[in-house]
């Protein structure tokens, strides 16, 4: 029996709708379990922009400072997107929140669902049983260094570099991970080209030592692309920097059958973040279509990671994957005998409430 107060930023396009599924699951958790959950929303991204003129406003980082666990859904407006002068976009909203509440490492579990393996265009004997995670650097590298463009605007930079510390943090998290599964860590890196990979492989060889269980293994990142697509099972933890993790996270969600099952947990110094993958699909916005899987296996992740509750978090995954056993999917799975966001969110909903699971 415990308290938990959940921030709550639904964010743009099927943003609000996977997330009113999550906060569903939660409920029944709490219901059954004794907690109580205390959801707070707050504004981010496009929703935020029309608002109050900022993606990311105080009053949400003040709301994100003072919580256990933040719940995300998604950002990302078509009035934005394809207009490279606008001066305000949704995505820094996400930006912004990851570098002022530290959340510094990106967890993205990625698993071939034996009842999905028919939804993936890859082939079932190559995805059959992969099971991998992305620990994907989140808050440097690329994405935060100096930006320029030149006086004439004909020449543009974007730096990129990283920190020992930065990577450290990270890479011990990478191998507690990996401890506690098939005990083999990968860094995918350009170190035959990029000088911040190789720091990445002298910092994470190093810190290897401290590990002698696992087994560490360096791939390039090219590399690495073309091995997420014929022999995924070779993979237990991939760690990554940011730009390389966003990248090959999406290409692995293809091992998944469709993007909009992957969870995401991203773990800060003091509150983490927990949203599906996927982006916000305006063009499925309200239209009860959106895949919520994603955003209710990160419901599951935020009660493991964030508040310990491995048995409720271990029941939401099984009640999920019994749910996509019966035929609980949307159309992005199977286009043919497909259920509603809100049908899906239900049947897992009843399955928790009602089974009696062997793992309790
Ligand atoms: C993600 C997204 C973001 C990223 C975008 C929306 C800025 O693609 O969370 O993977 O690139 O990190
Ligand atoms: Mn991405």
């Amino acid at each position: 029996m415990g308290e938990y107060k959940i921030a709550v930023l639904p964010g743009d396009g099927i943003g609000p709708e996977v997330t009113n599924e999550a906060i569903k699951i939660l409920k029944v958790i709490a219901q059954r379990f004794f907690h109580n959950f205390e959801f707070t929303k707050g504004l981010i991204g496009a929703e935020a922009i029309f608002e109050t003129g900022n993606p990311f406003p105080d009053e949400t980082a003040e709301l994100c400072k003072q919580t256990d666990a933040i719940l995300f859904g998604a950002i990302g407006h078509p009035a934005f997107d394809n207009n490279p002068t606008a001066t305000v976009r949704p995505e820094q909203g996400l930006l912004k929140m990851r570098k002022e509440l530290g959340l510094f490492a990106n967890v993205r579990p990625v698993k071939a669902y034996s009842n999905l393996l028919a939804s993936s265009p890859l082939k079932p004997g190559i995805i059959k049983g992969a099971d991998l995670v992305f620990f994907r650097e989140l808050t440097s590298g690329i994405y935060f260094g100096k930006k320029e463009r030149s006086a004439d605007g004909n020449d543009a930079t974007d730096v990129c570099t990283y920190s020992k510390e930065e990577i450290s943090r990270i890479t011990h998290l990478a191998f507690e991970s990996a401890m506690q599964r098939r005990r083999k860590v990968t860094l995918v890196d350009k170190a035959n080209v990029m000088e911040t990979s190789r720091l990445w492989r002298e910092v994470v060889a190093e810190i290897s030592k401290q590990y002698p269980l696992v087994e560490l293994n360096f791939l390039y990142v090219d590399n690495a692309a073309m091995q997420l697509m014929i022999n995924p099972r070779q993979f237990d933890v991939i760690l990554t920097d940011n730009l390389f993790g966003d990248i090959l996270s999406d290409e692995a969600s293809v091992i998944t059958g469709s993007l909009g099952m992957l969870p995401s947990a991203s773990i800060g110094k003091k509150v983490s973040l927990y949203e599906p993958i996927h982006g916000s699909f305006p063009g499925g916005a309200s239209k009860n279509i959106a895949n919520p899987y994603g955003a209710i296996l990160s419901a599951a992740m935020m009660l493991e990671y964030s508040f310990g509750l491995t048995v409720e978090s271990a029941l939401i995954v099984k009640a999920v994957e019994d749910a996509i056993k019966d035929g609980f999917v949307t159309q992005d799975l199977d286009s043919k005998e497909y259920y509603s966001t809100s049908t899906i969110g239900t049947k897992v909903a009843s399955l928790i409430s009602e089974e009696v699971f062997e793992l309790l």
